[in-house]
């Protein structure tokens, strides 16, 4: 895989080229909570995520990796191309990669266009982006372009609730508000649709509830998806 790159310390950063619209005020707040609820979250989802992120390759790309929730998943001396649109989840993304010996290549990008070659990784992850991505079903067909037939994306996000239910009718109640406060995310898609139906060869995915105190966030999926 070839990129042009500057080169940090222990990361390399790529120049923008991105449409991200980048909240001065918001970007900051989220790249602070993020963090601060790092351990709480991550002691939630861990079992899963250890399933899920189980056996990845020595190279891998991420969409939206934040603050780096999912770089103790990765394996020690790995390399994860970061496609994260946000300046201000930079920082923190790159000073935490060295504490799981990771290199972080990252690409000031959205992930509906990557600029990766076709068929060129194994492996592509990512934690709670589909609900924030502008269009979900062009980042899924940009993920299968760019998978290896046979490579997986291993995935996990907050999805609609069952109609009826009081969660969903939380998530109706508070789609402004949440969108509002967590730059763009919507609480109400029903990604496992777009899982489903984006054309992946094989899909094995899981539906499950957390109890979390953020109603809106507690109904989810996690999986993998083979190209
Ligand atoms: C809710 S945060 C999740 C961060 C991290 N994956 C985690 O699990 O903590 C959503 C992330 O998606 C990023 N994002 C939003 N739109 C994006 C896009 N179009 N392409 C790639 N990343 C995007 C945001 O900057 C943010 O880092």
């Amino acid at each position: 895989m070839t990129t042009t790159t500057t080169t940090t310390a222990s990361s390399t950063i790529a120049p923008s080229t991105t449409g991200f619209e980048q909240h001065p005020l918001r970007g900051r707040f989220n790249a602070a909570f993020f963090r601060a609820m790092d351990p709480y979250m991550d002691w939630t989802l861990r079992s899963r995520k250890e399933r899920v992120f189980a056996g990845l390759p020595n190279e891998i790309v991420e969409i939206g990796p934040g603050v780096g929730a999912n770089l103790r998943y990765l394996p020690a001396g790995s390399i994860l191309i970061a496609i994260e649109p946000n300046r201000s989840m930079h920082a923190r993304l790159l000073a935490a990669a060295p504490e799981y010996g990771v290199t972080i290549d990252l690409r000031v990008r959205m992930a509906e266009r990557t600029d990766l070659p076709d068929h060129s990784v194994d492996s592509v992850i990512s934690s709670f982006v589909l609900c924030s991505v502008q269009d979900p079903a062009a980042v899924l067909a940009e993920i299968r372009r760019i998978l290896r037939p046979g490579g997986t994306f291993r995935f996990m996000e907050h999805v609609v609730a069952k109609s009826g239910t009081p969660t969903r009718a939380a998530q109706r109640l508070l789609r402004r508000p949440w969108a509002w406060t967590f730059d763009g995310c919507s609480c109400e898609r029903d990604l496992e649709h777009a899982v489903r139906t984006a054309g992946f060869a094989s899909v094995s995915l899981e539906r499950y509830r957390i109890h979390s105190p953020f109603l809106p966030f507690n109904t989810q999926i996690a999986g993998v998806a083979q190209a």
